[in-house]
C-alpha cells in the first residue's frame, strides 16, 4: 500500500491505495462518490466514465496509482451550489433518461465532448457517446439531450 494524491472535483484527497486499485474504487469508496457507477466492470459499458485531466476515461479501467496528481471531476463535481450543470438540465428537460443508471457516465462523456467541440452534430454526438450503453432509453433523448446541451452551454 501506498499514498497517492489527487484532486477530484476541485479538492485535494490522500488516500491509501495498492498497486492494483482501480480509480472507480477510490472515487466509490475511499471518497464516497457514488455517483460514478459500476455497470460491468470489464470496459465495456461506460458507465464509471469520468473525466481526468479533462479526457474521458472509464474509471473502471485506470489505475489509481495512474490518477496521482490528476484532476479528476465525476458527476458530482458539476451542479454548482444545488443549481444542475446546464448538461445535467438538458437531460432532465429531454428526459434523456429513464432509470438513470447510465446517465452520470453520458453526462460525463456529454460534458469531455462540448468542452472539445461546442456545437456536434448528430453523427458526431452518437460517436461520442458509442461507448456508454443504455439499457432503457433508446437513445433518441440522449441526443436529444446532448443537443439541447450544447445550445444552453453555447447560450451561457
Ligand atoms: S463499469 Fe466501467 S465500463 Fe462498465
Ligand atoms: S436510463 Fe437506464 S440504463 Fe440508461
Amino acid at each position: 500500500m501506498h499514498s497517492i494524491r489527487l484532486t477530484v472535483n476541485g479538492r485535494e484527497a490522500e488516500v491509501e491505495v495498492s498497486t492494483h486499485t482501480l480509480l472507480v474504487d477510490v472515487l466509490r469508496e475511499h471518497l464516497a462518490l457514488r455517483g460514478t457507477h459500476v455497470g460491468c466492470d470489464t470496459s465495456q459499458c461506460g458507465c464509471c466514465t469520468v473525466l481526468l485531466n479533462g479526457e474521458s476515461v472509464r474509471s473502471c479501467a485506470v489505475l489509481a496509482v495512474q490518477a496521482e496528481d490528476a484532476q479528476v471531476t465525476t458527476v458530482e463535481g458539476l451542479a454548482n451550489d444545488g443549481t444542475l450543470h446546464p448538461i445535467q438540465e438538458a437531460f432532465s428537460r429531454c428526459h434523456g433518461l429513464q432509470c438513470g443508471f447510465c446517465t452520470p457516465g453520458m453526462i460525463m462523456t456529454t460534458a469531455c465532448l462540448l468542452a472539445t467541440n461546442p456545437n456536434p452534430g448528430e453523427s458526431e454526438i452518437i460517436e461520442a457517446l458509442e461507448g456508454n450503453l443504455c439499457r432503457c432509453t433508446g437513445y433518441v433523448n440522449i441526443v436529444a439531450s446532448v443537443q439541447e446541451a450544447s445550445r444552453l452551454l453555447r447560450a451561457a
